[in-house]
């Protein structure tokens, strides 16, 4: 990965301080999806680090996990799985409740999505404490697929979610890192 690359990358997401509350710095990809470069240039690095890798399932983790996942199935042509949250998909689901900064939350898989021995890659656009991607692997690892890899266009290291996810076997592409910026 080049450096220009990745700081164009960076530059293209705006923060907005103060969002949604008080003493947050919000990384807003909007801005990214909006730069035709920027959003290519993360695509065709994802491409490059899981083609020909062996993965049988891309799952992005709704809303912001579709953006990046969606594209990449695409890209690569391996089929795309939804992870949604709670009463969106209308077959049999698997769920599974995480914890959110004040209160629990609950993520759903199409039971009949994963197979035993798929080998799937986790899409989502940022990594804070980690129990999104934390809850998608659960639920991956429930109907017993194996989620190896994980991909970000966003780490905030602070909130301690690379180290979280790490514990749990997966391995974890972040294309940017900001702390306290
Ligand atoms: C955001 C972001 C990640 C998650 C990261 O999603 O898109 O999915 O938070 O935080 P974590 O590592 O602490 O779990 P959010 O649930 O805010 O909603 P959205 O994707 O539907 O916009
Ligand atoms: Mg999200």
């Amino acid at each position: 990965m080049t450096q220009s690359i990745i700081n164009k990358i960076k530059s293209s997401i705006a923060t907005v301080p103060n969002y949604p509350k008080q003493g947050i710095m919000f990384r807003d990809v909007t801005t990214l999806m909006s730069d035709p470069d920027a959003f290519t240039a993360v695509i065709d690095l994802f491409v490059d680090k899981y083609k020909n890798k062996g993965f049988t399932k891309i799952i992005g983790t709704e809303a912001r996990g579709f953006i990046f996942g969606a594209p990449l199935s695409y890209a690569l042509g391996i089929p795309f799985v939804p992870v949604r949250k709670p009463g969106k998909l209308p077959r049999a689901v698997t769920s599974q409740a995480y914890q959110l900064e004040y209160g629990e939350d609950i993520l759903e898989l199409h039971t009949d999505a994963i197979v035993a021995d798929d080998k799937v890659l986790l899409v989502d656009d940022l990594l804070a404490t980690g129990g999104t991607i934390e809850a998608t692997f659960k639920l991956v690892e429930r109907l017993g697929g194996q989620a190896t890899d994980a991909a970000f266009v966003v780490s905030l290291p602070e909130l301690g979610g690379e180290k979280r996810i790490e514990k749990l076997g997966i391995e974890v592409l972040k294309l940017v890192e900001f702390e306290g910026e």
